[in-house]
């Protein structure tokens, strides 16, 4: 079992050295773990976020725990030496266009929450974001216009085969759970979104028990806020899916806990927190590295099959939560490598 450990930048290597830990901790026999460079300190040291070498690595490997990418130095350079290119590339070329990114309230967190505790603790949803395509890969520039203005200009398209397979994850996702799927787009304006909203309504014909129904994105953004609770699988694009995604994790608490696994077809994976590199806090260790420690669970249980190790993690966060154990991120003092030592003790 091999995995790549790409820590990144900012505070990327940080909160991916406790997952590590933890994963360590398993003395899962077999376990090989890879390192290699991604992001700004990849254009650092070889001249492109995402080295060919690092590529290779990820091919071979069963799955990839990935920290955290962006760097304010980069911001000047061209787009394609730009850290954020790394993480694009590797779920595109890894054809890894299924985003799984779950939000549930941890017992103890109904007061971390920027919403009303009893709205919070009704949030259990799962929001299934497309990956590899949408306005994040269509074709984009920076022209001239007559006039001598700059316009910049950012192709959005989905093709049909794109969202079908996605739709699928998201209905075989609520058939796992509550049975309920919500597809969100903003169809009303965009025909990318009206190619959507048709493929996700033929592809619910396969699964009847499954509950379908569609929302405009600036409505479910509304809705994440007056009645989370209402939302069991959101399936959507790559740009509304990184939006939303955000947004629920300040309802569930904070942004240091929300976890994301990125699926393809196989077993292969890419595992990462949805936070950023956060460079304010870079390098002073405090930083909550609870999002990549369950990143590392659903590493364990969507690529290794490993459910028992998975829970056994996800067990271990919780019970900290529920005894105090709080990062500046949710109003307490806990360092990071604090706050690995405490699940770990649980664990
Ligand atoms: C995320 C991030 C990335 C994205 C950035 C770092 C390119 O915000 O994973 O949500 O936009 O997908
Ligand atoms: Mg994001």
């Amino acid at each position: 079992m091999k995995i790549a450990v790409l820590a990144g930048d900012g505070i990327g290597p940080e909160v991916t050295r406790e997952a590590v830990r933890v994963l360590e901790a398993l003395r899962l026999p077999d376990l090989v773990l890879m390192e290699g460079d991604v992001g700004g300190v990849a254009t650092k040291r070889h001249g492109t976020p995402l080295p060919a070498e690092t590529l290779e690595m990820a091919r071979t490997c069963d799955a990839i725990l990935f920290g955290a990418v962006g760097d304010p130095d980069c911001d000047h350079l061209d787009r394609h030496l730009r850290p954020e290119q790394a993480i694009l590339g590797l779920r595109k070329e890894l054809e890894l266009f299924a985003n799984l990114r779950p939000a549930k309230l941890f017992n103890g967190l109904e007061d971390a929450s920027a919403l009303r505790p009893e709205v919070a603790s009704a949030i259990d949803l799962l929001i299934v974001r497309e990956l590899n395509g949408d306005v994040y890969f269509g074709e984009k520039g920076i022209r001239t216009l007559p006039d001598g203005q700059r316009q910049g200009w950012d192709m959005m398209a989905y093709s049909e085969s794109e969202v079908r397979r996605i739709a699928h994850v998201g209905f075989r996702a609520a058939q796992g759970r509550r049975g309920r799927l919500c597809s969100v787009d903003k169809a009303n304006v965009l025909e990318t979104s009206q190619v959507w909203r048709d493929v996700v309504t033929e592809v619910a014909r396969d699964y009847p028990e499954v509950e379908l129904s569609h929302m405009y994105v600036d409505n479910a953004a509304m809705q994440l806020v007056r009645n989370p609770g209402q939302f069991d699988v959101v399936v959507t694009g790559n740009l509304f899916g990184d939006i939303l995604s955000d947004q629920a994790s300040m309802c569930v608490g904070s942004i240091g806990l929300l976890a994301s696994a990125s699926l393809g077809e196989g077993s292969r994976g890419l595992y990462e927190p949805i936070h950023g590199s956060a460079p304010d806090i870079a390098g002073q260790g405090k930083a909550n590295p609870m999002a990549t420690i369950l990143s590392a669970a659903m590493l364990l249980r969507h690529s290794l099959h490993l459910e028992d190790q998975a829970s056994r993690i996800e067990t271990a966060v919780a019970k900290a939560l529920a005894d105090g154990v709080r990062s500046g991120d949710l109003g307490g003092t806990m360092g990071t490598a604090a706050i690995g030592d405490a699940i770990l003790e649980r664990l």
